[in-house]
């Protein structure tokens, strides 16, 4: 059970941009996510499908968003769990179809035992179906049985579909903008997630186990009534250079760093942080050397965020500066157009090999095509937009394939930030979290 976070009108605004890019005699399907098997008959958390969420902010399981216009106006309308004083007592309390068609941006409402039905009638009046295909196995047969059995080459009523396509290409172009209701709880999800780290920095010394740090910052999500948006990353020592490491059970040892990658979700909307500090309070001179270039390479890619820019500007940014401070470390030994390579795909990639940013809103690594247009470097940054910055570099000290200097060996260092691209150039959402030596060190000393 849960509240709506945006108004009504918000939501109806979205349906209305949706629904306007669609032809006459439309129906539109989009189904929320499956419960996940966990073990037996117990399931993982529920998580709404962010369509869903985007579309009508339902977040409970076994729903439909359900939309037609072969009225000749749009209408709308849920199919949800009926209210079931058994099913109840067992699962939790149900919002039933009465309160859904009350309470949430739609038409109407229905209960999801009659969607198959339901559904076949309303596939039978119309020409095209814009479907979320792979959630729901019984409705993408329905789909697909109206389409071959009863499409209109065939049925000389002339009912039922000619067109099966998916409707994320309207609604992805359409997220990749974030309103400025989305903005705020983005803004939310990014203090929070901040506050976390903080609280997970400030708690650190050495031996200090990987998971107490994962705890402090889940539990301080807990605390707030919200809950990660990804598997926390907590990677001490080498475990740092490993990118999506989540085992998240070693000791972190006196000398060493920890890199964490965590952060949370407000009403779906993700936030994304990356921080590295020494366990002991102190940077050494060469975690510092390292931190200082990724640093500069950060806030490089950060001010590359500007309207017009293409989306890739953010990473070249940061590769040059990576590439350069390479070699003036002795990492690599080569001028810097080689170092760099033809296309960004030089040398400097053995130690930074992922990208710089990614879109973020209702998923972490949100929806939205980077190249609609075949652009090389990617589409160009519009206001609005929200994305991460998340430069890194790893020397994995069991890597045989590159010489790395031994007293780099074992470093893993990533910082990343939640921007928001405005008119006025990139606005950091994640600035109240700390990422200077200077301001972590006092962090961790206090
Ligand atoms: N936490 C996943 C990422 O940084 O992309
Ligand atoms: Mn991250
Ligand atoms: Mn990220």
């Amino acid at each position: 059970m849960s509240n709506l976070p945006f108004s009504i009108e918000e939501y109806i605004n979205r349906q209305s941009e949706f629904h306007s890019h669609l032809p006459d005699n439309s129906i539109v399907i989009i189904p929320t996510n499956n419960l996940s098997t966990r073990s037996n008959d117990t399931s993982f958390p529920f998580r709404g499908n962010s369509y869903m969420l985007y579309l009508c902010g339902w977040a409970d399981p076994e729903a439909f968003f359900v939309s037609s216009n072969n009225s000749g106006e749009w209408k709308t309308s849920l199919f949800v769990q009926p209210n079931d004083t058994l099913a109840e007592i067992w699962e939790g309390r149900r919002i039933g179809i009465e309160l859904a068609k009350e309470k949430w941006p739609v038409d109407d409402s229905f209960s999801i035992l009659e969607i198959n039905t339901k559904i076949e009638s309303m596939l039978d009046d119309n020409k095209h179906v814009y479907i979320i295909q792979g959630l729901s196995e019984s409705l993408d047969t329905l789909v697909h049985k109206s389409l071959t059995t009863k499409s209109r080459s065939r049925n000389l009523n002339g009912k039922g579909p000619i067109s099966v396509s998916d409707p994320s290409y309207i609604l992805d172009e359409m997220r990749l903008i974030k309103s400025p209701a989305e903005i705020e709880i983005l803004k939310m999800s990014a203090e929070l997630a901040s506050e976390a780290h903080i609280k997970a920095i400030s708690a650190t010394k050495p031996g200090i186990g990987e998971w107490e740090i994962q705890s402090i910052i889940e539990g301080y999500f807990i605390s707030n009534k919200s809950e990660y948006s990804y598997r926390s990353i907590v990677g001490g020592g080498s475990n740092a250079t490993i990118l999506h490491y989540c085992a998240n059970d070693s000791i972190i040892n006196d000398g060493d760093l920890v890199l964490v990658d965590a952060g949370c979700e407000i009403y779906g909307y993700a936030s994304d942080i990356t921080r590295t500090w020494p366990v002991n309070g102190k940077f050494s001179k060469e975690q510092k050397e390292i931190y200082d270039l990724v640093l500069s390479a950060e806030l490089a890619a950060i001010e590359a965020c500007q309207i017009g820019a293409p989306f890739r500007a953010s990473h070249h940014a940061a590769s040059k500066v990576m590439a350069l401070g390479l070699i003036k470390l002795g990492i690599l030994n080569c001028t810097l157009e080689e170092a760099l390579g033809d296309d960004y795909d030089g040398p400097y990639r053995n130690f930074f090999m992922h990208g710089t940013s990614h879109s973020l809103g209702l998923d972490v690594h949100d929806v939205g095509v980077i190249s609609p247009n075949g652009e090389k470097y990617g589409r160009a940054l519009k206001e609005g937009m929200v994305l991460t910055v998340e430069p890194g570099l790893y020397f994995a000290d069991w890597r045989t394939d590159v010489d790395i200097p031994s007293k780099y060996s074992g470093i893993g260092i990533r910082i990343e930030d939640d921007i928001l691209i405005t008119k006025n150039g990139p606005i950091v959402l994640t600035s109240s979290c700390p990422k200077t030596i200077d301001e972590i060190e006092l962090i961790i000393n206090r």
